[in-house]
Order: structure tokens, then C-alpha cells, then sequence
């Protein structure tokens, strides 16, 4: 069998045309468009990248994005008054803080003072706990936009074997909570996971989330298993390739994700749809 690809981008660009049209009814209703803030601190080149894509789609969907960029010499302290400063403006619904930061700083102390209800990302612990009971606010972006592929697709994860590969707090952890959510039966592996191919091979949806090419072999996928490719990983050659072995799992998987034009687009959509959320929010 030959999987049939699941086109994250046209699925993304639907969701886009979703949330312009939503902001488009806010406007005709006298209301404020959504305002995002996006801050990037230090020099990663793929975060760069990552920044400049989500301010496109802001300005695609009529959110408003703020921009907020730092050397590497931006302190804690600075970063910290930043964010005091963002959660205290009304204007602003949604604060980004893009990952990695350099080194230096002190992830979780900035996450943690993000308002929750700012959240965009999902990252404080109290939107990670929300989505742990039940109760979700602000859900993770790539998680969320994974779920949103699946329905869209037409895959009803209910009672399927899911397995999670990597259990980041980005990518694995939030998945798993996400699935859970709406009832699979969930296996999160990880580094110290004994035998990965055999659990893998019993997975009705593979979520591959650990940042290494290639490194879930195409021959572990079972036959006609939907494999979803969250990694996005630069080759020395600079070509971009996932998790997944693609070739070979293509072969056997009833459906799967290509790298790029699978996951990496519905992260941004969702991360629109999250601003437009938190920006209802604050009606
Ligand atoms: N770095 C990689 N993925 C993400 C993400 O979803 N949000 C932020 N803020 N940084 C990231």
C-alpha cells in the first residue's frame, strides 16, 4: 500500500480562511482585532524563521502582531519586565516568547509569568494542568494542530492505540494529554522506552515528536497506521526531513505527514486560532 499524504498546508490554510473570517466579523461588529505579541531574543536561525512565518500569517488573518526582538545579551531581568509589561497591556492578547532561548535565561521563570490567559503557546502549568483535568484554556500549538489535522482528515482517534515518540514538553507531553482528551488509548516512549520498534508497531497513529532524521524506521509502522510527523530536522545537505523514515513507512502506512507540509503549517494556523481564542477571552 501507498499512504495517502496528509496535506498539512491546504488544512492549514483552511484554518486561516476560519480565523480571517472571525476577526472579519469582529471588525464588522466594532470590535478590536486580536493583537499577538512575538518576542524573540538571541540569534537561532530557525527561530528566526519560525518568528517571520507566524507574523506573515498574523497579518494574513488580520491579527496585529507586535514584535519584540533581543541580542543575546538580553538579561532575565529585562526579558521579565517585558513580559510584566505585556501581560499589563490590554491591547495585547496573546504573548509568544519563541524557544529556544539562549542559555542563559531562565526558561520556566519567563513562562511562568506569562498570564495564563495569554498564553498563546500553552506552556504555564496552570494551561498544562487545564488541559490535564479536562478543562482546557490555552492548548499547545502543535499538539492542538495535530488534532485539528486528524478531524479534518476524517480520523476518529477514539479508542485507537496511539503512540507518542518523545515526551517534550512542546511535542509529547501536551500530545498525549490532547489524545487522552479524546479518548485513545495512549503510550508515551521516550529515551529509556525498552523496545520502541515493537510499540510502535502495534500503533493504530504514530505521533513522531523527538528531533532526530529518521530516526523511527519505516518497517516498525504497521500496515495501513496513520503517521503523524512533528519533527522538522535540517540535513547536512540542507534539506529538511521529519522523524519518520518517510520512503519506507509511506509504504505501509494508510496515511502519514510529509516534512515539510504536514505539521509545521497547522502549528502556525493554531497558534492563530489560539490568539483569536485569547482574544475572545478578553472581550
Ligand atoms: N519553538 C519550537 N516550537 C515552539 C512553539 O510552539 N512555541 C514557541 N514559543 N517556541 C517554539
Amino acid at each position: 500500500m501507498s499512504a495517502t499524504l496528509i496535506d498539512g498546508k491546504a488544512i492549514s490554510q483552511d484554518l486561516l480562511v476560519q480565523v480571517g473570517a472571525k476577526v472579519d466579523e469582529r471588525l464588522a461588529q466594532g470590535k478590536r482585532a486580536p493583537c499577538l505579541a512575538v518576542v524573540l531574543v538571541g540569534d537561532d536561525a530557525a527561530s528566526a524563521v519560525y518568528v517571520n512565518n507566524k507574523k506573515k500569517a498574523c497579518e494574513k488573518v488580520g491579527i496585529k502582531s507586535l514584535s519584540y526582538e533581543y541580542g543575546s545579551d538580553f538579561t532575565q531581568e529585562q526579558l521579565l519586565a517585558l513580559v510584566d509589561e505585556l501581560n499589563a497591556d490590554d491591547n495585547v492578547d496573546g504573548i509568544l516568547v519563541q524557544l529556544p532561548l539562549p542559555k542563559h535565561l531562565d526558561v520556566q521563570e519567563i513562562i511562568e509569568r506569562i498570564r495564563p490567559d495569554k498564553d498563546v503557546d500553552g506552556f504555564h502549568p496552570y494551561n498544562v494542568g487545564r488541559l490535564a483535568v479536562k478543562m482546557p484554556l490555552m492548548r499547545p500549538c502543535t499538539p492542538r494542530g495535530v488534532m485539528i489535522m486528524l478531524e479534518a482528515v476524517g480520523v476518529d482517534v477514539m479508542g485507537k492505540d496511539v503512540v507518542i515518540v518523545g515526551a517534550s514538553n512542546i511535542v509529547g507531553r501536551p500530545q498525549a494529554l490532547e489524545m487522552l482528551l479524546s479518548r485513545a488509548t495512549v503510550t508515551v516512549c521516550h529515551s529509556k522506552t525498552r523496545d520502541l520498534a515493537a510499540t510502535v508497531g502495534r500503533a493504530d497513529i504514530v505521533v513522531a515528536g523527538v528531533g532526530i532524521p529518521n530516526f523511527i524506521k519505516g518497517e516498525w509502522i504497521k500496515e495501513g497506521a496513520v503517521v503523524i510527523d512533528v519533527g522538522i530536522n535540517r540535513l547536512d545537505t540542507g534539506k529538511l526531513c521529519g522523524d519518520v523514515e518517510f520512503a519506507v513507512a509511506k509504504e505501509r502506512a494508510g496515511m502519514i505527514t510529509p516534512v515539510p507540509g504536514g505539521v509545521g503549517p497547522m502549528t502556525i494556523a493554531t497558534l492563530m486560532q489560539n490568539t483569536l481564542d485569547a482574544c475572545q477571552l478578553h472581550d
